[in-house]
């Protein structure tokens, strides 16, 4: 169970970066034509991988010996623990909820512009608050 969470967590990782990489490269390049559901659709990809890749690391976290079983005060005060214990889950939910946010406004904004830069910024700034704490020792 720990195992095959363990690889799902870490391939899906390769998707969902490729995912919300693709949607920002695209609405940068569409960025003065129409919003079509196509358009939400490329969106929608990054956001399903993200939410998917969300529950995955949530139930990783009880599982993992890196995860909730190792939080001690001593563990706090060492930089590769600290990582799994709180700058991982945490940074990753705030990027998760940003993404989220992003693909959410897409609904309520009303002009075409507006929409595709919802996805740059709020994409843009969650795929930024990723890279900073995957932990790139181990990965990819
Ligand atoms: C911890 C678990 C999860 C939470 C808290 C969560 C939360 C949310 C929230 C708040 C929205 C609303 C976004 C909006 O306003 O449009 C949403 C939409 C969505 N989520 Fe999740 N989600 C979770 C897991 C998942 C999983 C596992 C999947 C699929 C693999 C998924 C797929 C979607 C899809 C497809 C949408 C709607 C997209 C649309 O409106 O077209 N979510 N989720
Ligand atoms: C949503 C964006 C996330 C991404 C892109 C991501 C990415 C990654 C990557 C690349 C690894 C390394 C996997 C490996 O060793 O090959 C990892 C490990 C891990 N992640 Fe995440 N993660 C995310 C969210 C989360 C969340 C929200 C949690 C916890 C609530 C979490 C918990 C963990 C744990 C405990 C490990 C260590 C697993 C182990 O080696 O035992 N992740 N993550």
């Amino acid at each position: 169970m720990y195992t095959g969470i363990k690889h799902f967590h870490s391939g899906l990782a390769y998707l969902l970066l490729a995912g919300l990489v693709a949607a920002i490269i695209y609405a940068i390049a569409s960025r003065k034509k129409s919003f079509t559901a196509g358009s939400r659709k490329i969106a929608l990809v990054g956001l399903i991988c993200a939410h998917l890749q969300f529950l995955l690391g949530l139930v990783l976290y009880f599982l993992s010996p890196l995860g909730a079983s190792n939080f001690s005060g001593d563990a706090m005060k060492e930089k590769v623990s600290r990582l799994y214990i709180i700058e991982h889950p945490l940074m990753m939910l705030i990027a998760v909820v940003l993404v989220t946010i992003g693909y959410s406004r897409i609904k309520r904004l009303g002009s075409d512009p507006k929409k595709y830069s919802s996805i740059i910024v709020f994409y843009g700034i969650g795929l930024l608050l990723m890279l900073s704490v995957i932990p790139w020792n181990v990965w990819p």
